[in-house]
């Protein structure tokens, strides 16, 4: 049981505004633990890490490692699998091209799925472009969800990599991610999950779910934003590429052009790292194991099922995913643009997300080019949700158009 007034004072815009923030799938707030880190490292100790020899240096550059074990630690892996970059995007681009492109080849198989995020699939297009591997699409049933009765006639031998999104953003569905990385492992294929929408949310265990590659991002997660991880199975990291290359990633070079790079995850990191965001990601792991994370997803899926049945009564309301249990609820309202939609929710306080969500082929698997998303975090409640079912009972057309014009 979280307890909610104590969390909720602890997010200052929570306290502040008169918004209801039902967005939290595009970015979370960040609670003083996290804003603080942040702030500190600008007041008390502004200097970079890892090249100072006196003793500022020495101890920001010790936060800056133990904010690598926290992050291992959160993800049940070793501080050596844990990659800083600067976002989710960056990290899925990093495999792509530090990987992908580095092994694959003709003939050789990319399977994902029709509802990534573009961060998870444009990369793949690219790679697939240079390299002539192909990429097929496992099916999705008609509500979007991935089954492994689907996924195991998905996988063949020609299928390297598997790469796909924990939970989608755009529909919520968690996939069985254990019994996917079991499968594409007997095959001998890699698996890359893009966790920006699972890690915030569930308690991860990379090592239970053998997970090849995991990427996401602080900023979803109450951390800030400019930073994000890519952990890897050690192996596998050194067996990449990084796409960047500068200062701080190696550990000689010479005139003739020879580099020796570092080891993992060193050879990744070039150039001064946004060193208050890896403080403040160090700050938000430790708010969110502090509360635990099995509360957080208990209580979420609470608050997802809670939104789907009072959602379900509005008749002028089309629920696409009522099974999700991630706290993505995506609707439309017969009739209504859904861009206008949140337009006249806004006016009446509340933040919700219109669009496709980046999420661009996903369009044909639900027949809706434009949806509405709104999508909870622990610090919501469902008082919060009562008020938004009563302002979306209440929307009219003309309400909208009124709004809008
Ligand atoms: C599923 C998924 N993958 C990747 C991303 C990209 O994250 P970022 O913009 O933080 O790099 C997002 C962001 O919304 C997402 O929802």
């Amino acid at each position: 049981m979280l307890d909610l007034t104590n969390i909720r004072n602890e997010f200052p815009m929570l306290k502040k505004n008169n918004l209801v923030y039902f967005d939290n799938a595009a970015t979370t707030f960040k609670p003083y633990k996290v804003i603080n880190a942040v702030m500190d490292y600008y007041e008390n100790c502004s200097v970079n890490v890892h090249r100072g020899d006196y003793d500022l240096s020495f101890q920001v550059s010790n936060q800056f490692d133990q904010a690598r074990e926290a992050v291992a630690k959160y993800l049940n892996a070793t501080s050596k699998e844990i990659v800083f970059t600067s976002g989710a995007s960056s990290s899925l681009n990093l495999v792509a091209y530090g990987y992908g492109q580095k092994y694959l080849k003709e003939g050789d198989v990319i399977l994902s799925t029709e509802a990534e995020h573009a961060s998870n699939i444009l990369p793949w297009f690219k790679v697939s472009e240079v390299t002539k591997a192909k990429i097929e699409y496992i099916p999705l049933n008609e509500e979007g969800i991935l089954s492994i009765e689907n996924f195991k006639k998905a996988m063949h031998d020609k299928v390297k990599v598997v790469t796909l999104a924990q939970v989608s953003n755009v529909l919520g569905h968690k996939v069985p991610m254990k019994e996917i990385c079991k499968i594409a492992h007997s095959y001998g294929a890699v698996v890359v999950v893009d966790g920006a929408q699972s890690v915030p949310h569930l308690k991860m265990d990379v090592q239970d779910l053998d997970i090849d590659f995991l990427a996401f991002s602080a900023h979803k997660m109450c951390g800030p934003t400019g930073v994000g991880v890519l952990y890897g199975k050690y192996d596998l990291l050194q067996a990449t590429d990084p796409f960047l290359l500068g200062g701080g990633s190696n550990a000689r070079f010479d005139i003739c052009g020879n580099i020796l790079l570092k080891n993992a995850p060193y050879k990744f990191e070039a150039g001064t790292p946004a060193i208050e965001g890896v403080l403040g990601l160090k700050a938000a792991v430790e708010y969110l194991m502090d509360i635990g994370m099995e509360h957080i997803e208990e209580y979420e899926k609470e608050l997802n099922q809670y939104f789907v049945e009072k959602l379900r009564p509005l008749e002028h309301v089309v629920i696409y995913n009522p099974s999700g249990t991630c706290g993505i609820v995506t609707f439309n309202v017969k009739g209504i643009f859904a861009q206008d939609v949140a337009s006249y929710l806004s006016s009446k306080g509340f933040a919700i997300r219109a669009g496709n969500h980046c999420a661009k082929i996903l369009i044909d698997v639900i027949q809706a080019s434009e949806t509405l998303r709104a999508s909870v975090y622990f610090y919501n409640t469902k008082e919060e949700i009562d008020a938004f079912i009563q302002a979306l009972s209440e929307i009219t057309l003309e309400k909208c158009i009124a709004v809008v014009i």
